[in-house]
């Protein structure tokens, strides 16, 4: 049967038409829609997921073209556990990830696929990750039976017909399909957001391809997101010499005029869209912090035009923030709160009786009721014994431009040359405040050992420490041996050109006292660690050597505007000797569960370590 693919006469790739015909014929939508990206198509979107009962539009008058989504209960966060990466070998997708061998998971994929579309449109969603055109840019295309889907790609990604204009005829792309899994039988009510318990999030690496089935969840459904930017964007980089991280990424502006930036990776949920978009502290008056990124970097190697040396230059491949909502609130992101005036999706927080939005930590006090993130009446009464008003990981979907605190170079196809890397894992204990490695190996190793306690991100208990090399853990696409080596051998390679590397910096905003409170304020006074970080770049800020790299003292850090003792600084900062002991043996667990590829640098990194702590 050839099937009418409907594609508009500006589509010239036909290895797209084919493909698009292809999943067509398996899937069995009642339409195909060629998504544009205009905002006409934004608005058509929104409307029919009104009356189709997945939206409620929120009050004009307190937020203008917002709209509410409440999702299926059991449908609000990544399902790590049913993500797979299958490539050819076991032993390529490695012990972190979960493996199917190909051709089988393709024959499991097959009936779950056919006809899931029936009585659906498929959108054809064509989204560049990065500028249009970017050297550092790559272009995927999104088939989805969801509409939420594809309006929420249009605030994630660059996304329409511009993408398919700089396709053209034989450019490249990573096909993504995604259905929620329910196909929709006539006369039936559709439920636009089905409780279905056969998910599949799966990439094959070797094709470029992406599945996924059975869940409307952004970081399941928005397959631009983690499944290609990271999963299959970690391969791409692997196999031509560049990065595709889980960092956010920064400008910081001096009074002076001197700008830097940084990159900073931290498990999901642990602040990376607050400190993206920090505001200075007192006493950092014309300091100026703005935003390139929240989420991911996508970093590749290039020479500098001004100073002739290579450098690492990096792109945000999003276009959005898909963020966690509670916690945000006036104290501790202003720049985002004023990011959700407008034009935004919110997906599982409270609706107030006024029509607008509430979330846990938006306000001291909660409204006197409202509807909770289930659909159901909720007062305070409700919160106190244990009912939250929106699910932990409930979220906002928002364009880059809302945000006040834009970088103006977050959309500049070339990027922007990376000064630091920074790792930080959300860490009771153990890990000092911040720690500058000694070289790219300890660097790597710094990495590669974080842990973090679990956060409402992923399903899954929460609050428990587990490893998170580069916060990468359930975003590296093939093993993470392989991965660090990449890593190592980018740091070696590009040393050997003579290029400037970052310095690279472990961070921990989380520590807390004998009394299980913060040590650290976090937030904005997180600039002072980037003060001292920047000083260490320019030659001006001291350190002492520690068995962890080299740390600030109380004196080498700027206190201007916070009144913060030399005691208080020696709980944020201290590395001490019997807990590094401990901690050592955790690193050991993980490098055996790593097993036999892991680069022996590490192993060497890590008896370097053992020596100082006998020392
Ligand atoms: C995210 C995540 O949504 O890391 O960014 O889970
Ligand atoms: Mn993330």
């Amino acid at each position: 049967m050839t099937i009418n693919t409907n594609a508009p006469e500006y589509v010239k790739n036909q290895k797209l038409i084919q493909w698009v015909a292809d999943i067509a014929a398996l899937t069995k939508p009642d339409k195909i829609r060629w998504c544009d990206g205009s905002q006409a198509e934004y608005d058509e979107f929104c409307e029919l997921l009104v009356s189709a009962g997945v939206f409620k539009r929120l009050n004009p008058a307190k937020r203008k073209n917002a709209f509410l989504a409440l999702s299926d209960p059991d449908d609000v966060a990544r399902v790590e556990d049913r993500t797979f990466i299958c490539s050819a070998n076991k032993d390529d997708a490695g012990p972190t990830n979960n493996w199917v061998e190909p051709s089988e998971m393709r024959a499991t994929l097959q009936p779950l696929f056919d006809g899931c579309m029936r009585g659906r449109t498929m959108y054809v969603v064509p989204f560049s990750m990065g500028p249009i055109g970017s050297p550092i840019a790559h272009i995927g295309v999104e088939l989805s039976d969801s509409p939420y889907v594809a309006i929420n790609m249009r605030l994630m990604t660059r996304m329409g017909k511009a993408v398919i204009d700089q396709l053209g005829a034989t450019g490249e792309f990573v096909p993504c399909i995604h259905t929620v899994g329910k196909p929709l039988v006539a006369g039936e009510k559709d439920v636009a957001w089905p409780n279905n318990k056969t998910k599949y999030i799966v990439h094959y690496p070797e094709t470029r391809e992406i599945w996924s089935f059975g869940s409307g969840y952004g970081g399941n459904a928005l397959l631009g997101k983690k499944c290609f930017a990271l999963r299959i964007a970690s391969n791409m980089g692997r196999d031509q010499g560049w990065l595709a991280e889980h960092m956010l990424i920064l400008g910081v502006t001096s009074p002076e005029g001197k700008k830097y930036h940084i990159a900073a990776a931290f498990p999901s949920a642990c602040g990376k869209t607050n400190f993206s978009m920090m505001i200075p502290p007192k006493g950092f008056e014309g300091w100026k912090v703005t935003t390139v990124g929240d989420d991911i970097a996508w970093i590749k190697p290039r020479k500098d035009s001004v100073t002739g040396k290579t450098r690492l230059f990096a792109i945000n491949p999003e276009s959005g923030y898909f963020g966690v909502a509670p916690g945000t609130n006036r104290q501790t992101n202003p720049n985002c709160l004023d990011s959700l005036n407008q034009d935004v999706i919110f997906t599982n927080v409270g609706l107030t009786d006024d029509g607008d939005v509430w979330w846990e930590g938006l306000t001291d006090t909660p409204p006197a009721h409202l509807i909770d993130w289930q659909g159901k009446d909720w007062t305070p009464a409700d919160g106190a014994a244990g009912r939250k008003a929106a699910h932990p990981n409930s979220r906002f979907t928002v364009a880059a431009t809302n945000n006040p605190a834009v970088d103006p170079n977050w959309d500049n196809p070339e990027g922007v040359a990376i000064d630091a890397f920074l790792f930080g894992g959300r860490r009771s204990n153990t890990v000092p405040l911040v720690s500058e490695a000694r070289d790219w190996v300890e660097g790597v190793y710094m990495a590669a050992t974080m842990g973090s306690e679990t956060t409402a991100a992923i399903t899954g208990q929460v609050g428990v420490v587990r490893r998170d090399p580069f916060a990468m853990i359930a975003f590296a696409g093939y093993n993470m041996s392989d991965y660090f080596q990449h890593w190592l051998n980018i740091g070696s390679k590009l040393a050997a050109e003579g290029a400037v590397l970052p310095k690279i910096y472990c961070v921990n905003w989380f520590r807390k006292d004998e009394n299980g409170r913060f040590v650290w304020p976090g937030f904005g006074e997180n600039m002072r660690v980037l003060s001292w970080i920047l000083g260490r770049a320019e030659g001006t800020a001291k350190g002492k050597e520690t068995v962890f790299g080299i740390c600030p003292e109380h004196a080498d850090m700027h206190w201007n505007g916070l009144d913060y003792s030399t005691d208080k600084f020696e709980k944020a900062i201290m590395v001490a000797v019997d807990d590094w002991k401990s901690e050592l043996k955790l690193h050991s667990e993980l490098f055996e569960h790593l097993g036999e590829r892991l680069p022996k640098e590490l192993i060497e990194a890590r008896s370097k370590i053992e020596k100082r702590l006998n020392a």
